[in-house]
């Protein structure tokens, strides 16, 4: 048995306006909770705050933090599947930054009491989600602002694929991740102003990136088990989240005989098999908008003849400020 461990984060929406919530994310929520929303949110960020993305709780965040320290000795190292930013503007990548790069000056916090993980020791890959990519509060795409901030974190090989390669005991397992985040609005289906917000493409060029460099690995490093990782849930999810085209990438993981692919995006944490794939979508970190609760991942890969993966989900709990074990998949 070669375990190798990864703290999966995913979807932090980091943002210089905190506990910013959007119109939509209010929807169904219970009328005098929406009244002391709109009451609080105004005063603090304005009216116009409703029409922007959805940010996340400071406390929360802290709270990941929290987690990856106690959890520093146990993994190999963290991952993050995108929306690591509410946008690729400066002031909200400029708080992410903070995050990942920004010395701890007591425990897991900075000079300013931000949160970070920077001084963990711990290996730290990560690659853009469609927030990362907006231009503007408006999800026009395609900013390369994140890349330019995070260049040493992506272990990028082309402009849209990259990859790390970890090994015990003469195991060898390998991580590629690919960004499907639209190039342009005219990726988007009707109406594309609206749909530009939630939806990616599996674009032809860097479907193919993907293959190549899974291929180069497996011809460069004998034996290795490999894992997708993308921001995209590559399944039905609903239109305003689509990643459209999902199916090719799906035959394309099966064609190559990738067993496993992680994925973010929809703030909603399951597991599903697809063909022979089985897909490990993690719940949001800690953005305000999400499906059953914060939550963050503990992946174990062990490794034998082939790879088996398990992973335990731990939830936000208030009442004790901290992420508790929810359930084991
Ligand atoms: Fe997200």
């Amino acid at each position: 048995m070669t375990l190798f461990s990864y703290i999966h984060l995913s979807d932090l929406h980091l943002c210089q306006q905190p506990l910013r919530k959007n119109a939509v994310s209010l929807w169904g929520r219970r009328w005098n909770e929406v009244i002391d929303t709109i009451g609080e949110q105004r005063k603090q960020w304005g009216f116009s705050s409703f029409f922007l993305p959805a940010s996340f709780d400071p406390e929360i965040a802290k709270g990941v933090a929290q987690f990856c320290a106690d959890w520093r000795d146990g993994v190999d190292g963290i991952i993050i599947t995108g929306d690591l930013a509410t946008t690729g503007l400066a002031i909200d990548i400029g708080v992410a930054e903070q995050f990942v790069k920004e010395p701890a000056a007591f425990a897991h916090l900075t000079q300013s009491r931000t949160p970070t993980i920077a001084s963990l020791g711990l290996p730290i890959h990560l690659f853009a989600g469609n927030h990362d990519r907006y231009v503007n509060n408006g999800a026009k795409p395609f900013s390369n602002y994140f890349d330019f901030i995070f260049k040493d974190y992506m272990d990028l090989k082309t402009s849209c694929v990259g990859s790390w390669t970890v090994e015990k005991n003469d195991r060898h397992l390998a991580f590629v991740h690919a960004d499907f985040s639209l190039s342009m609005r005219l990726g988007a289906s009707f109406p594309r102003r609206a749909m530009a917000y939630g939806q990616g493409r599996v674009y032809v060029d860097v479907l193919d990136e993907l293959r190549a460099e899974t291929l180069r690995l497996r011809s460069d490093v004998d034996g290795v088990q490999i894992v997708w990782l993308i921001h995209f849930a590559p399944y039905e999810c609903g239109s305003s989240l689509q990643l459209h085209d999902h199916q090719r990438l799906i035959d394309a993981s099966r064609a190559l005989g990738i067993k496993v692919i992680l994925c973010g995006h929809t703030h909603e944490a399951l597991v599903k098999t697809v063909a022979s794939q089985t897909i490990y979508c993690a719940g949001s970190s800690c953005c305000v908008d999400n499906a059953g609760g914060c939550m963050v991942h503990v992946v174990d890969f062990d490794l034998d003849e082939a790879i088996d993966v398990t992973r335990s989900t731990y939830v936000w709990n208030e009442n004790q400020d901290e992420f508790v074990f929810l359930r084991s998949d």
